[in-house]
């Protein structure tokens, strides 16, 4: 199987997701889908020995197989399954090479496209890892547009604008399992999509959800719909399937690497050698007036509190840095048909509802940045456009580097410039903090209306950026 890793009979992956590290070991895990029932699962072996699988879900006569496994953190690393071997650039200690993708996928009809038009920047992707292999694969919200699993019941049909209030117990445990099986469906197509697939079996991946994982302005709504049975049981589906598809974690588990163990809030981190990676969850606890609750917040400033030095890569799946809203905001009327519109604005850190919230989170990271020994970046999705950002501090600038869509197609030209006008205002949220947007290096306007994802490289202890555009191709190397 040399693209999609899949064989026709309905077997996925694997699929490695990093675990943890030290200047030793890498740890792993693979996820594999397999027929239910296919008798033996399929071996995986590493120069150890073989390693058994746990079954952590079934549907829809499918098991989810999960494989934990240790390998030594070298460059020619290697794990066999099913008789192909596998190799993973396992040394994380010396020079790194890290994939950044947002927006995977497209809010309807996404896996009716043409799979080659689709894939096209996750094949280059897979390029670069050929020119140089990737040790690394983060995502940073959108890894599946879940959008259409409301198609699934007809209960669920007229979400958000038609949301039943009252159901009886056996019509919600209906419409939960219905949404349940949507999701898996919709997450095994997915992960069998060619480029992707391949890449996944040899880079390990990180991730941490945005809206379009549960529903196009998740926590953004009004909270009669997200409170309502049906809003709970999207939540609930959306919930199991980020945990099993995303962290390959069984729903019932919190994954190691999150450090809420109530699991209310699934922000992670994870420390490789002179670096920490750290993703905050945005979702789980948003409502409108707020985009992370106290368990959140409590994860997130532990997190922060334990770097002591070297490179923090932060993944904020909502733009940290970005153009003055509030003025846009405030000029609409709200009449129900801007309904839609505002509940956009209120997704953004920059709406004047989560303006203390943003403050707090900037000052959070501002603190970092300034201690001794600690450079902070920001990697940003969401806006299906590729851009760049920085906050202003005593120590230099933070950077924040937006990347998304991998498979999102891009918007029109004119909806890049109309943001690049508003992005001349600049924000300074905090006093002597100005946040600026700049061209990604070569680009004439702020914002590249074309897909793209983003590689960072440390070279000997220098970290650069390079965007890959899907027409203009890579841009030159930028410092961090
Ligand atoms: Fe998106």
């Amino acid at each position: 199987m040399q693209e999609g890793q899949t064989d026709g009979g309905g077997r996925i992956g694997p699929i490695l997701y990093l675990r943890g590290c030290d200047r030793e070991r890498l740890r792993l895990a693979a996820l594999v889908v397999t027929p239910e029932g296919e008798g033996t699962p399929p071996a995986l072996e590493t120069d150890a020995g073989p390693v058994s699988p746990e079954r952590i879900w079934q549907c829809g006569g499918r098991d989810v197989l999960r494989y934990s496994f240790d390998l030594p953190a070298t460059a020619g690393a290697a794990y066999r399954f099913d008789g192909e071997s596998f190799e993973v650039a396992a040394d994380l200690s010396g020079d790194l090479h890290i994939g950044f993708v947002s927006c995977n996928g497209q809010e309807h009809g996404d896996l009716s496209r043409p799979g080659d038009e689709r894939n096209l920047m996750w094949r280059r992707l897979a390029e670069r890892h050929r020119d140089r292999p990737l040790n690394l694969l983060l995502h940073g919200g959108d890894q599946l547009y879940a959008d259409e699993v409301t198609e699934a019941h007809p209960l669920a049909t007229g979400w958000p604008k038609a949301v039943p209030q009252n159901l009886r117990e056996d019509t919600t445990a209906e419409l939960s399992a219905a949404l349940s099986e949507a999701f898996f469906e919709r997450y095994t197509e997915q992960l069998a999509q060619p480029g992707f697939a391949w890449l996944a079996a040899r880079v390990p991946s990180l991730a941490m959800w945005d809206d379009h994982d549960i529903c196009d302005g998740w926590g953004s709504l009004k909270e009669r719909k997200l409170d309502s049975p049906l809003g709970r049981a999207l939540f609930a589906a959306a919930r199991d399937h980020f945990l099993i598809f995303q962290f390959a974690a069984a729903p019932g588990e919190v994954p190691e690497i999150c450090s809420d163990r109530s699991g209310q809030s699934l922000g992670w981190r994870v420390e490789i050698p002179g670096a920490t990676l750290l993703a905050p969850d945005l979702r789980s606890e948003r409502r409108p007036e707020r985009v992370m609750g106290e368990a959140g917040w409590r994860a997130f400033r532990a997190d922060l509190a334990s770097v002591r030095e070297g490179r923090v890569l932060l993944v904020s799946s909502v733009p940290a840095l970005g153009p003055r809203l509030s003025i846009v905001e405030r000029l609409m009327k709200l009449t129900p048909w801007m309904e839609k519109y505002e509940d956009d604005l209120r997704d953004q850190w920059q709406s004047r509802w989560h303006r203390e919230e943003w403050r707090d989170f900037l000052r959070a990271l501002v603190a970092v940045h300034e201690r001794p020994g600690c450079r902070v970046s920001l990697l940003s999705g969401e806006i299906h456009l590729a851009t760049r950002g920085t906050m202003k501090t005593a120590e230099g600038d933070i950077h924040q580097l937006v990347a998304s869509g991998i498979s999102h197609p891009a918007p029109p030209g004119a909806y890049a410039t109309v943001l690049g006008v508003l992005a001349r205002f600049g924000e300074a949220p905090l006093p002597r903090h100005p946040i600026r947007l700049h061209p990604l290096p070569g680009q004439g306007g702020v914002y590249a209306a074309e897909r793209n994802f983003l590689r960072l490289e440390r070279n000997a202890d220098t970290w650069t950026a390079v965007w890959e555009l899907e027409d203009s191709g890579p841009t030159a190397p930028m410092p961090l």
